[in-house]
């Protein structure tokens, strides 16, 4: 299936489910050096990163790994509203710990640097970043991005975790917005 249509729009293919499993299994190689005997916290940002969490925490193998999930919302229909709502927060112990977060994707900026200060706030050792996609053209904030999955451009997609108003998560390859 090469066009898919959610509610009112049309989306066309632009990266398939092999581009993304490639881009994780250059991530999961990467990470694993960094963090083997690190006792690391991943945290998932619900619900976009569900997949790419899943998909990621499978290649990486490592024993003394720990996840939990962190459900935030910023996005209205195809743009980031700018505000960051936390729907379920965290209840793990993070003061000493080495934190990375699972983030779907990288936009604005915005969602990943509230994370990163509510992790420093409540004592973190060390906070890592991992992103499967980044937008460069859209940031708007000072962040470092520890591991980058795939850079696109910017314009909206959906699938593979990503969504148009709660549809198109289900889908294996990732679409791109068609621009009328
Ligand atoms: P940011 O706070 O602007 O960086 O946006 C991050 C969040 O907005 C991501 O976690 C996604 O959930 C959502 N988002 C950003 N870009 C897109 C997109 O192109 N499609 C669907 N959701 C997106
Ligand atoms: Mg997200």
């Amino acid at each position: 299936m090469k066009r898919i249509k959610l509610w009112d729009k049309e989306f066309e293919i632009s990266l398939t489910n092999a581009d993304i499993q490639l881009a994780i299994k250059q991530m999961a190689d990467k990470m694993k050096s960094d963090l083997e005997g690190k006792e690391t916290l991943f945290i998932c940002i619900l619900n976009g990163a569900f997949i790419f969490a899943s998909e990621l925490m499978k290649e990486l193998e490592l024993t003394d790994a720990e996840i939990s999930f962190l459900k935030l919302a910023s996005y209205s229909g195809t743009s980031s509203t700018g505000e960051v709502k936390e729907l379920i927060g965290l209840n793990e112990e993070i003061a000493g710990r080495t934190v990375v977060v699972l983030e779907d994707i990288v936009d604005s900026g915005y969602t990943v640097q509230r994370v990163i200060g509510q992790l420093i706030s409540k004592g973190a050792k060390e906070v890592k970043i991992a992103a499967l996609l980044f937008k460069p053209d859209a940031l708007k904030v000072d962040i470092k991005l520890d591991y980058i999955g795939i850079r696109i451009p910017n314009d909206f997609i959906v699938g593979f975790g990503l969504d148009y108003n709660r549809r198109g998560r289900n889908f294996k390859d990732i679409y791109t917005l068609v621009k009328e």
